[in-house]
């Protein structure tokens, strides 16, 4: 039988990666190999993000430029799919001609299903239906080979109706997997060689609430820290206002988790978080900031804000400069507000002007910029613990791996360490990553 080859491009989070893993799993066993040339793939896919317009611009954009493939091979089959698919559904086809299938969120263990009766049929299928299970979760998708790292979907969905954001609307509502689905994956990630997991969820904090047993996260990662031979814990994202102290405390009391939060704020500005629909103040952010650097001073805290918000004066921006100044995070995400088709703000008018938008983004990207350079400087001469992923992007002596704190550090060393823990001397702070020297094993 011919080789099949398979091309997957993924736009967007980590749960969209995750994803395209799962996608590139499910083929393998229909006997598609994963390759990273797509003028040699018999199927494409593009899993595509719609949580702001920019995302949804590049997906569409790369998605017409491989279509165009179809013209020299006439059995290729293109699909779309992910969070843009579920918001698009069958408008996809109209907006990219010559696309084959379409799927949702909820549809990826459908995939081999879809592709094989388009294969047959060469019909355009479509699934962008929600399921009342959560049986994509549960596919077991091994990170490629050598991973050291793996991404864990603990639960799905969300209940928060945040004013600006379509995730309620594309990834359904909240749902969480079994503590026991959850234990048995990553001992089996741990068999796999993996080291490291993170575990994922639009609301980490809000973990196990419709289960019918008692477990919430906390417990979850309690029972986790005990897996032998996992090394370390992660998860992202928590809402700030969900964020319970027996969490903040497990940053001293489990061992394995490491010292990193990403909690976004969105805006320091009391009347902008309330029309977020956000559920805290500027005052309350803080308030769980300083509780996290009471329990772990070096806890590093990274987080998203939206500029430019409905609404949103100068006096408001200046909050939040204001907060940013306070808190000085180690890392922040920040993005030019789009409005979103079904969300509540798209009711409201989009009334600052782009070139405000634009300033404002700058202005604050360059303040982050200080800040992280200023906190990168300070680590000069500490001794990190890094867990060792692979070779260095920069240069072929170097290796690379990230500290507890999620910051990235190159030091000199060789390919036998991949795998390891090892504590490396910080010689130099820069913006996107530190340097160092390897101390000891
Ligand atoms: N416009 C701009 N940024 C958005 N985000 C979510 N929705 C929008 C939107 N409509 C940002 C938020 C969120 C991150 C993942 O994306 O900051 O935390
Ligand atoms: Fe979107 Fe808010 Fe849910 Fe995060 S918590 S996914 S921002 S609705």
């Amino acid at each position: 039988m011919k080789d099949k080859y398979l091309y997957i491009e993924t736009f967007g989070c980590q749960m969209n990666v995750h994803d395209s893993e799962q996608m590139a799993l499910l083929l393998a066993d229909m006997g598609y190999a994963l390759t990273d040339n797509a003028q040699k793939a018999d199927l494409i896919l593009i899993n595509g993000c719609s949580i702001r317009d920019k995302a949804e611009h590049k997906a569409f954009s790369q998605l017409g430029r491989l279509i165009r493939l179809k013209q020299k091979n006439h059995d290729l089959i293109v699909g779309f799919g992910g969070c843009l698919a579920q918001h698009l559904g069958r408008k996809v086809y109209s907006r990219v001609r010559g696309v084959d299938l379409v799927f949702g969120t909820h549809n990826i263990h459908r995939l081999p299903e879809m592709i094989a009766a388009c294969q047959q049929a060469r019909k355009k299928i479509t699934r962008t239906d929600f399921s009342s299970k959560i049986t994509s979760l549960n596919i077991f998708a091994p990170p490629p080979r050598g991973s050291i790292s793996a991404f864990v979907s603990i639960m799905q969905g969300c209940d928060n109706y945040c004013a600006y954001c379509v995730v309620p609307y594309l990834r359904g509502p909240e749902m969480s997997r079994t503590p026991e689905d959850i234990i048995d994956e990553i001992k089996k990630l741990v068999q796999h060689g993996v080291k490291e997991v993170t575990l994922l969820g639009q609301n980490v904090n809000s973990y196990g609430r419709k289960l019918n047993e008692a477990c919430n996260f906390v417990s979850l990662i309690k029972k986790i820290n005990d897996i032998d031979g996992l090394e370390r814990i992660r998860f992202t994202t928590s809402h700030p206002k969900d964020l319970s102290d027996e969490l903040i405390d497990c940053f001293a009391g489990v061992p394995k988790l490491c010292e990193h939060i990403h909690m976004a704020v969105q805006s320091g500005s009391n009347r902008i978080l309330k029309l977020m629909n956000r559920g805290y103040t500027a005052e309350d952010f803080l308030e769980k900031v300083e509780k996290l650097r009471r329990v772990c001073p070096h806890v590093s805290i990274t987080s998203d804000i939206i500029v430019g918000f409905p609404g949103e004066t100068e006096q408001d921006y200046q909050a939040t400069i204001e907060l940013m100044e306070k808190i000085r995070f180690d890392l922040l995400f920040s993005f030019k507000y789009s409005a979103r088709i079904g969300t509540a703000a798209q009711n409201l008018p989009d009334d600052v002007p782009k070139d405000k938008k634009n300033r404002r983004l700058k202005d604050l990207q360059d303040l982050q910029n200080k800040h992280t350079q200023e906190k990168h400087t300070a680590l000069e001469g500490s001794i990190q613990e890094v867990l060792v992923e692979g070779r260095s992007k920069n240069s072929a002596q170097d290796m690379m791996g990230r500290a507890r704190s999620w910051k990235i550090v190159n030091f000199n060393g060789g390919l036998e360490l991949v795998g390891k823990l090892v504590n490396v001397e910080i010689t130099r702070g820069y913006l996107h990553s530190l340097r160092g020297n390897m101390k000891e094993i």
